[in-house]
């Protein structure tokens, strides 16, 4: 937990973007696996962290925007909870933690809502993303389940991604925290890339590396030789001499703040002229995306910028061909890359993603795109000092897609189908870093982990 005035001077901020009536943020509930005791790890949802601060279940945080107060209503231990639980500290002493001073009892909520409506005053909440959730909060509001995301308030909402876009110093050692762990896990993946280790072997160690120096995974591992199923959680596969594999993993510090990083390697540690080919391409359009980072640029430029760059890559293998810049005004790179460059980060790995893409990764200037691939690009808005993102360029042959537009001799003047064909069993490359924009360019944050062909094959040479 950081020192109580970081949380109240969070409050206090928010509370100065509202115009009037309460936001309310409910803390997660425990959630049950496969039958009722037996519970998911617990994960506190994120903006009652990022206000309140507090990582335990069944709590529910009030910001009083009229008034200029902030409230935790939760239910001390009992005997009961002291014998399966341990003794806890009271709620009023974690809430001084926080620098919140008026507590109460959960059953004392309904009536404090109940009163907020008699007085006419706007109760706004952000949206939901699980069923308990849009449960309690009927219940509180007494609405039905269909007319709670009528008080999902764009405002909120607004406010709340104001402050959290910008990553504070605290924030972003959490942030170098989480990536340090991942480069223990990459490091790991690309020693163990072997010739007859299964996925999974491989994939249940680096996840073992994450709970062990911090918390859990910050997304379900994706770790496998069919790299070009985008977001691919099997982990089945016997690994093959020939196949490139990809990692895309990192970790939650102890504080929740999240890593993304991935990287691709030839299984059996050297790659191949082949693999050289694409794995370069994907690798420039990475570092190229990362130096353009600075603040005032939008990020929808630095999306097309890595396009461009990735075209040109295919060029010198033969995959693409004329002009890059048109090529990429076309969209026909978005055969190799049908998904965005990135997206931002914090205690969420998809920062903010749950309050709306739309709002966390555009603004009133910057509207998305809706044709296919650039539609994905999950943020496309100007940067800014403290925003902290991933740069992630990928190129994947993914056979279905191939043959759809071939069907279609689709963008034919950009795309060398002949020898595509002989690409269909290549698998999928994607590199991802998570970076700082600064005052006057950018920071890779972390130990910086191997990434050039000569750094992955002296990586793998040192075998686990
Ligand atoms: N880990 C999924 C992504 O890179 O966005
Ligand atoms: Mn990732
Ligand atoms: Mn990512």
């Amino acid at each position: 937990m950081f020192d109580a005035v970081v949380y109240s001077d969070r409050r206090k901020r928010l509370k100065n973007e509202m115009k009037s009536g309460i936001a309310l943020f409910l803390g997660n509930q425990e959630a049950s696996y496969n039958y009722p005791a037996n519970t998911y790890h617990f994960r506190q949802d994120s903006n009652f962290l990022y206000f309140f601060g507090i990582d335990l279940y069944n709590l529910v945080g009030v910001m009083d925007i009229d008034q200029d107060k902030d409230y935790i209503f939760g239910n001390d231990v009992d005997i009961e909870d002291i014998i399966w639980m341990g003794p806890q500290p009271s709620i009023a002493y974690q809430a001084q933690q926080v620098g919140v001073s008026h507590t109460a009892n959960l059953a004392e909520l309904n009536s404090f809502i109940s009163q907020v409506q008699k007085e006419g005053r706007s109760i706004q909440i952000v949206p939901t993303y699980r069923g308990e959730q849009v449960i309690q909060l009927a219940d509180l509001l007494n609405v039905s389940h269909k007319e709670v995301k009528n008080y999902v308030s764009e405002d909120l909402i607004k406010a709340i991604v104001k402050l959290r876009e910008i990553k504070d110093e605290y924030e972003i050692a959490e942030i170098e925290k989480a990536v340090d762990i991942a480069y223990d896990m990459h490091t790991t993946s690309m020693r163990m890339a072997y010739p007859g280790r299964v996925e999974r072997e491989i994939a249940g160690t680096i996840e073992g590396i994450s709970l062990a120096q911090g918390g859990p995974v910050s997304f379900p591992i994706i770790l496998s030789v069919h790299g070009e199923t985008l977001h691919n959680h099997g982990h089945a596969n016997v690994l093959e001499e020939g196949r490139m594999m990809v990692t895309d993993a990192g970790a939650e510090t102890v504080m929740h703040y999240s890593s993304d990083i991935t990287r691709t390697v030839p299984v059996g540690g050297k790659f191949n002229e082949r693999q050289k080919g694409i794995y370069q391409a994907v690798l420039d359009a990475n570092v190229k995306a990362i130096e353009a980072i600075k603040p005032g640029i939008k990020y929808r430029d630095i999306h097309f910028l890595a396009a461009g760059v990735l075209v040109d890559g295919l060029k010198k293998v033969g995959l693409m061909k004329g002009d890059t810049a048109a090529a990429v005004q076309a969209e026909a790179h978005t055969l190799f890359m049908p998904h965005g460059l990135g997206h931002q980060m914090g205690f969420d790995v998809h920062d903010m993603e749950g309050l709306g893409e739309n709002y966390v990764g555009y603004d009133e200037n910057t509207k998305r795109a809706t044709t296919f691939g650039t539609a994905y690009l999950r943020m496309g808005k100007e940067l800014k000092p403290g925003i902290v993102l991933t740069v992630e360029p990928g190129c994947y042959f993914i056979p279905a897609l191939i043959d759809e537009w071939k069907a279609e001799n689709k963008h034919a003047e950009f795309i060398n189908y002949d020898l595509l064909e002989t690409y269909k069993d290549f698998g999928g490359i994607r590199i991802e870093d998570d970076i700082l924009v600064t005052q006057t360019g950018n920071r890779v944050l972390g130990k910086p982990i191997p990434k050039t062909i000569e750094e992955i094959e002296a990586t793998m040479a040192n075998k686990l």
